[in-house]
């Protein structure tokens, strides 16, 4: 059993939001939790992707997580660890048909696949990825799952499966698992406020932690503050984004002093904009810095994942065991 398990997709770059909202509370559990965390590749192929890249985004995401803080020895491969998928079947056989259809990303993920290949195809492997989701968490009967809100109808999902499932077989087998929600549980896009940051949306709705330092200036520079649809005397959308950027950077000092100014009318917001991009500007050299270490040790890396997969799916196996056991599947060691 492990304390804690989240995880995230191999879907290309790290961002802000990723970091603030999920991936910085994973770092600091690690000190308090026995933890594991999921680079989730089977996941990533429920949606029209390029599967050439789809290795080379899996390589670089763990390489990202372990320059921000992740220990190595704490980050799987889903597809190294195959026992999520049979444990998926198995929990499929526990899952309600008609909650399935109730999933909103699920709802906004075929849309979004519709539109992206032009054609109505939309994959059974969509349909049923909460249920892997449901497999992923269990498999380690965590306690915590961190994420950020976005997750939380399957966090319930995964719950009501395992209540079916200790119900069924008469036992408290699997733990029901709590998600954890961080202080900014949503960060938005600079360039629409509107819109959470998030890479799906394009380019200029997510800054990069790996960006260039002008890069990541300029995105913010550029930040979208007054839309002048706002009630006056209430902060816009775009301001108070730029003051939970500066404030989840632990630039403390800087954030009271600019709200002081902005409380008093004073406030000119380049000078919000510049305190956001140096914060940002600070983390994302230190992570640069110890990614060119990283990058530079790639094959023992990847040995080392490699090695950390095998280990971690040791407490999948006895899951699987387990389970089969009490769901009258034959187990048979070969
Ligand atoms: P994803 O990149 O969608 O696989 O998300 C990985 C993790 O980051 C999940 O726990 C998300 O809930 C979290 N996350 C993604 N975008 C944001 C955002 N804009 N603000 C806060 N958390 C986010
Ligand atoms: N569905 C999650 C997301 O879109 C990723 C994910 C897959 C996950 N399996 C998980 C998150 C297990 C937490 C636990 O971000």
């Amino acid at each position: 059993m492990k304390d804690v398990l989240s995880a995230i997709q191999p879907t290309g770059d790290m961002h802000f939001g990723n970091y603030f909202g999920a991936v910085k509370n994973w770092v600091e559990l690690q000190k308090k939790y026995e933890c594991v965390f999921g680079v989730v590749d089977y996941h990533a192929i429920t949606m029209p992707i390029n599967y050439q890249k789809l290795r080379n985004n899996t390589w670089e995401l763990i390489f990202n997580l372990i320059a921000v803080g992740i220990k190595p020895e704490n980050i799987f491969i889903q597809s190294l660890v195959p026992e999520h998928t049979e444990l998926a079947w198995i929990l499929s056989c526990f899952t309600s048909y008609g909650q399935l259809t109730r999933m909103t990303q699920f709802k906004d993920k075929s849309a979004k696949s519709k539109e992206e290949t032009k054609d109505s195809f939309v994959s059974a492997g969509l349909f049923n990825y909460p249920v892997l989701q449901a497999a992923d968490i269990l498999i380690y009967r965590p306690k915590f799952v961190p994420v950020g809100k976005d997750q939380e109808q399957h966090l319930e999902l995964t719950r009501n499966i395992a209540q079916r499932f200790n119900n069924s077989v008469s036992k408290e087998y699997f733990r029901l698992p709590e998600a954890l929600f961080t202080e900014t549980p949503k960060i938005r896009s600079t360039a629409d406020p509107a819109k959470k940051m998030s890479k799906s949306a394009g380019e200029k709705h997510y800054i990069s932690v790996f960006a260039e330092e002008n890069r990541i200036r300029k995105q913010v520079r550029s930040a979208v503050t007054d839309t002048g649809k706002n009630t006056e005397g209430q902060m816009s959308m775009g301001v108070e984004n730029l003051f939970e950027l500066l404030k989840a950077t632990g630039k403390l000092k800087e954030y009271q002093s600019l709200i002081n100014d902005y409380n008093s009318g004073n406030l000119k917001y380049v000078e919000l904009k510049d305190a956001v991009a140096d914060a940002l500007i600070e983390i994302s050299n230190d992570f640069k810095e110890k990614k060119t270490e990283i990058l530079s040790n790639k094959k023992d890396i990847k040995n080392q994942i490699k090695q950390s997969s095998w280990e971690i799916r040791k407490i999948a196996q006895e899951t699987i065991k387990n389970v089969k056991e009490l769901t009258g599947l034959i187990n048979v060691k070969f």
